[in-house]
């Protein structure tokens, strides 16, 4: 079955101490131990073990926010997918910006990123945008239909892959795209999506960018939204619930 609706994944990135991390699931978990829709959060590596843990009885869900390609070896200071779905986690983010554009990712090294996690039975999240340079250019099209071209990777469905449209100028600066651009973006992304994979219409596309509980609603009942990846606002429980539930989530 595709992933119920809305889908709201918590992008901690590199923020959160044990106390604090374990205070935030638990208070979610508080509010609603089986969402309606899809719920998630994606802690720090040192803190999904603890998180999934404390999750357990939950059916929120816990990912990582990247992984390494190969299944083991020496790549010092690099997780493996195998290790993360040891940790507990039931998913991970691929191709963030902060790694494509901070750390150099390239599309190549993102599906197979992507092609490791889905071995393991993770739930990928892929991450795509376009950059300010590349949006004022006109290029957004084009640089999504690139990245989803080299980046997708094989043996995706609507079950096991989630696509994220951020675009990287509105990652963290409180600018997002006006509500007719999401909903253009989006409507091609599916498209785009059903011509690259059988039942590619169902695959949940994710907005983020600068999500907040005041543009949640706005932003989540666009037809083509099937949900949010929010970074900043999802560090604090309330805030993050409160964005779920503007997307239709209980
Ligand atoms: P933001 O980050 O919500 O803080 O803009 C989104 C993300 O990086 O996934």
């Amino acid at each position: 079955m595709p992933l119920a609706r809305p889908v709201v994944l918590g992008n901690w990135k590199m923020n959160g101490l044990k106390a604090d991390g374990l205070a935030l699931v638990g208070r979610l978990a508080a509010r609603a131990a089986h969402p309606s829709g899809t719920l998630g959060v994606f802690p720090p590596a040192t803190l999904i073990g603890p998180v999934a843990q404390r999750l357990s009885a939950s059916r929120i869900l816990v990912g990582g926010q990247d992984c390494h390609q190969a299944e083991s070896g020496a790549y010092t200071g690099s997780i493996s997918a195998a290790m993360l779905a040891d940790a507990g986690a039931t998913a991970v983010l691929v191709g963030h910006s902060e790694r494509r554009h901070g750390l150099g990712e390239d599309d190549a090294l993102i599906k197979a990123k992507a092609e490791a996690a889905l071995a393991q039975g993770l739930l990928v999240v892929l991450c795509i945008g376009e950059t300010e340079a590349e949006y004022l250019a006109g290029e957004r099209d084009l640089v999504l239909t690139r990245q989803l071209d080299h980046g997708l990777p094989e043996g995706a469905t609507p079950e096991n892959l989630v696509v994220a449209y951020e675009p990287v100028w509105a990652i963290g600066t409180g600018r997002t795209p006006s509500l007719d651009e999401i909903s253009e973006t989006h409507s091609r992304l599916r498209g785009l999506m059903a011509e690259r994979l059988t039942g590619g219409a169902e695959v949940a596309l994710l907005y983020g960018g600068s999500v907040k509980a005041e543009n949640a609603a706005d932003i989540m009942s666009l037809e083509a939204v099937d949900g949010a990846l929010v970074g900043g606002a999802s560090l604090d429980a309330d805030g993050f619930w409160s964005i779920y539930t503007a997307g239709g989530g209980a």
